[in-house]
């Protein structure tokens, strides 16, 4: 597949999004704030379910790797021996005529904003300068006074902490490798061009695992974080065919790495980098220890010998995860005569897995309901819905993703049974009210069978 044929756009996608609530352009009131975003309730449970199930792989599947919450802001002598100081950059050229910026190396992915037909500097009256490196890291100042010295960044990627805090897994948590610390959390980018909803952000959450292995384990680990990677979109329902690893050429590696994967995803933009697994060698650590005089080597007792790991970096943000499964799971169909639109999320993903529905507001059905949904949400992200009618209750459960909709109407009365409507195939089981939460835990840990290959 060459290009995105499904029915989501970028901006119907954030357009669902403002109009459910997961993803609010931020400080909109003050006319907004170019590619930053809030997230809604249901967006913040989307993301705490990406993050988790990422959690569960990290942790759960296997009992090497540990975890790590370090600093936004480091020492700034960090960011020199990381590199990032001197080529942590983008080539930024600008248009003399219209007074934008664009990257100079993503000219042919822009267009001119006079003449949208052309590309910048194809236009009679574009103007460009000659190109000059921008670096892309936030600065700020530590304390009041701003003096040579006090000038810190925001961190521009999380794994640097990580490498800060090596000899602390070594001496406190006595771990030799082969073993991985995994980090979730807020990194910076001024890009300059940044865009397309949540693809580009200034702001973001990354999710990094640098893998520590001893160097003639490296290249075997670095397959292995690519297919693991690989399979834990398809595990969590990601389209297989919308997805491919493409490996850099030596052109493009970043100035650390001496092999990089990007797992790509074909968005609606086009295939883009989902996530990116690079062989790191031991530039980090090398540089850490030259810089910070600090011994970051491992002793090895089979050789008596000291050696600096190499490490595998598994690196990806929430965000980008997101617009991937919005993008996959967005549908419109037409049900019934009538048009819906469906986020078909997996239900580990889904913010709500299951909403109760009383068919109407009286002859004790909401009692019923009420009843129901205290019983399922002391276990399970449950929501109650009683306003409007049924099928514009279920458009909206729809929207949002939800897998399961349960509806207490008159015979539930009668009799204690009730409806499970299923958001994909529209099934609609009658079951006994007593039943509902053994049913929903069962359909939940059936969708939570995550080894590869299902
Ligand atoms: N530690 C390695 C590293 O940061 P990267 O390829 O620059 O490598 C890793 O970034 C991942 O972070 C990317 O694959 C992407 O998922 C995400 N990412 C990078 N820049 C981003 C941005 N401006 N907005 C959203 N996500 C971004």
């Amino acid at each position: 597949m060459e290009t995105y044929e499904g029915a989501a756009t970028i901006e119907k996608v954030a357009s669902l999004c403002r109009r459910r609530g997961f993803v609010f352009p931020a400080s909109d009131i003050y006319g907004g704030i170019g590619s930053t975003y809030d997230y809604g309730h249901y967006g913040v449970l989307l993301k705490n379910n990406v993050k988790q199930r990422w959690l569960d792989a990290m942790l759960r599947e296997r009992d090497d790797i540990v975890l790590l919450d370090s600093a936004i802001i480091q020492h700034p002598r960090t960011w020199e021996a990381s590199g990032h100081v001197a080529g942590f950059s983008d080539p930024l050229v600008d248009c003399r005529t219209c007074k934008n910026r664009f990257r100079a190396d993503h000219l042919d992915q822009e267009s001119c904003p006079r003449k949208p037909s052309k590309r910048p500097g194809e236009g009679p009256e574009c103007d460009l300068t000659e190109a000059r490196q921008f670096n892309l890291m936030f600065q700020t100042t530590v304390g009041p006074v701003e003096e040579a010295g006090t000038r810190v960044f925001l961190r521009p990627e999380t794994a640097q902490g990580i490498f800060l805090n090596f000899r602390n897994y070594l001496n406190v948590m006595r771990r030799r490798p082969p073993f991985g610390i995994a980090q979730i959390g807020k990194s910076f980018r001024n890009e300059i061009t940044p865009g397309n909803f949540l693809f580009r952000l200034r702001e973001f959450e990354q999710m990094e695992m640098e893998y520590f292995v001893p160097p003639d384990q490296a290249a075997a680990a670095f397959e292995e974080w690519v297919q693991a990677r690989f399979d834990w979109y398809v595990r969590l329902g990601l389209d297989a065919s919308r997805l491919r690893v493409r490996p850099h050429g030596a052109e493009e590696l970043s100035h650390y790495s001496s092999q990089t994967s990007d797992i790509e995803y074909l968005y609606p933009i086009g295939w883009s980098e989902l996530e990116g697994v690079a062989n790191r060698g031991d530039f980090d650590l090398r540089q850490h220890m030259e810089h910070s005089g600090a011994d970051l080597r491992v002793f090895d007792p089979a050789t008596e010998t000291h050696y600096l790991p190499h490490v595998v970096e598994p690196a990806v943000s929430v965000e980008r995860i997101v617009l991937a499964f919005l993008v996959d799971g967005y549908a419109e169909e037409e049900v019934a005569g009538r048009q819906r639109t469906v986020l078909r999320l997996h239900p580990l993903l889904a913010p709500v897995v299951a909403a109760v529905l009383p068919l109407v507001n009286k002859g004790g059905m909401p009692e019923l309901a009420e009843r129901l949904y205290a019983e399922l949400r002391a276990s399970l992200p449950v929501e109650y819905d009683d306003s409007g009618s049924v099928g514009k209750r279920y458009r909206r459960q729809d929207e949002i993703g939800t897998p399961w909709t349960i509806t207490i109407d008159g015979q539930t009365v009668d009799d204690e049974t009730v409806t499970v409507r299923d958001r994909d195939s529209l099934a609609q089981d009658r079951v006994p009210l007593g039943r509902v939460r053994e049913l929903l835990a069962h359909r939940l840990a059936s969708s939570t069978d995550l080894s590869p290959g299902d």
